[in-house]
């Protein structure tokens, strides 16, 4: 019997009723491949047919502790029972914020939304307003999220970024006004001569630079040793705002992230997924005297914004992580993974590259240096694709798009870790 009849019907009446038969196009990987979500507990997760999983997607990261993570539900359990949209501020939504401002280094104020989309939107508008400029710089390969004006030099094939002195701007969808062309400057990571002959062109016209810590949705590259620190320092020089974007870094590669992690000092920060393990909340927040022009001119709102269920389940999240070794379990599961799987390739001779810290990482075939999203276009992606197609027959759960990252939760076991090794050393013999 075919392992995904029931996907396969899923998908087909899916197709009827939403494009491409889901709610998100990364969701999409084709017909007869495309995977459909029944449940998941811990670090597993079952599909409509009922195939098993061990998950390295986690939602595309924000699953930190586990599916179904009794804790954090029963919190969300308890806070449904009283209410969960008042629009009226309660003690919760000031307890979270307390709790990121305690563990995240550069917080001293905080407002809580629901989208990384919205975190990113609301700390560029703060960006804008307290610099009076408009223009912003965001580095290639760099997601921000779903909106007209950070959707430019993502998703594009880097043999179209144009060279690197002069980049080329390149909407990512169609439906995009032109006339925001203007307000974004893309520029490759880890290229301080490019940085620096942009603001020579443009510094005064910049509002924010907007960077993730490392390229976290294009085959994770790592900042170059003081690549972050020379950024720093021309905000500094240019009186532009550092806007870091730790969506998907966030207490995720340490407890107070990447800013914590790597001692990092931007103006504003923004965050979601790992803030709830997978419950709709984020947040943006930075220094006090930037983050205090909000509701002074500045306007932010939401009818969700800072919703029980959202809060509940940060508040749930935090606590754990405040009070529990869960990023050293991750790291210590991350680093068992990474060995393993650097072992299988190399005792089948395939050059691999794996990326970033245990947390999140990345596996790269064909490349000797990932510094930017022009060199990740030059990695074999075909190989990956097919190892990952293979795994997923065999019960591992990676995306099937190779500038995801491989991302770890408190419920991994060892066994996951040894059972997924396993599955990739018999899946490159197959291939
Ligand atoms: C770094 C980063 N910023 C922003 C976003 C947008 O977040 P959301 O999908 O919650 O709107 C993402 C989503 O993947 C992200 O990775």
């Amino acid at each position: 019997m075919d392992r995904l009849q029931k996907t396969n019907a899923l998908q087909e009446r899916a197709m009827k009723s939403m494009p491409l038969g889901v709610n998100s196009n990364g969701r999409f990987w084709g017909k007869g491949c495309t995977p459909y979500f029944s449940r998941g507990k811990g670090s597993h997760m079952w599909d409509v047919d009922g195939n098993e999983y061990i998950d390295y997607r986690l939602g595309f990261g924000p699953v930190i502790l586990g599916y179904a993570y009794d804790e954090v539900d029963n919190a969300v359990i308890e806070a449904l029972h009283s209410g969960v949209t008042p629009g009226i501020t309660c003690e919760r939504e000031v307890e979270v914020a307390e709790a990121v401002i305690n563990m995240c280094p550069a917080v001293e104020m905080v407002r809580l939304v629901n989208t990384g989309s919205e975190a990113t939107m609301n700390a560029i508008r703060v960006a804008r307003a307290y610099t009076r400029r408009e223009k912003i710089i965001k580095l290639e390969g760099g997601y921000h999220g779903g909106y007209d004006y950070v959707l430019y030099s993502t998703y594009a094939p880097p043999t179209a970024y144009g060279n690197r002195r002069d980049p080329i701007k390149i909407p990512a969808s169609s439906g995009i006004p032109r006339a925001l062309d203007d307000l974004i400057i893309p520029i490759p990571f880890n290229d301080p001569e490019v940085l620096e002959l942009t603001l020579k062109r443009y510094g005064h016209e910049v509002a924010a630079i907007i960077t993730e810590p490392m390229l976290g949705n294009f085959g994770l590259a790592d900042p170059k040793p003081g690549y972050m620190d020379f950024l720093r320092k021309k905000c500094d020089e240019y009186g532009i705002l550092w806007i870091l974007d730790e969506v998907k870094t966030g207490f995720r590669v340490a407890k107070g992230g990447a800013q914590e992690r790597y001692g990092y000092r931007p103006d504003l920060s923004t965050f979601a997924k790992s803030i709830g393990n997978g419950f709709p909340i984020a947040a943006y927040g930075g220094r006090k005297e930037v983050m205090d022009i909000v509701g002074k001119g500045v306007t932010q709102g939401g009818t969700y914004a800072g919703n029980g269920v959202g809060t509940a389940a940060a508040k749930a999240t935090l606590h754990i992580m405040q009070t529990q070794d869960v990023h050293k379990h991750i790291d210590s599961m991350g680093t068992r993974l990474q060995k393993g799987l650097a072992q299988v390739f190399s005792e089948v001779g395939i050059p691999c590259l794996i990326s970033s810290i245990p947390s999140i990482f990345s596996v790269t075939f064909g490349l000797e240096k990932n510094e930017d999203a022009r060199d990740w276009g030059k990695a074999d992606s075909g190989l990956y694709k097919k190892l990952a197609a293979k795994v997923f027959e065999k019960g591992v759960l990676i995306d099937e798009d190779p500038r995801e990252p491989f991302c770890l939760c408190y419920s991994h076991s060892e066994a996951d870790i040894d059972f997924t090794i396993e599955a990739f050393r018999q899946a490159v013999k197959e291939l």
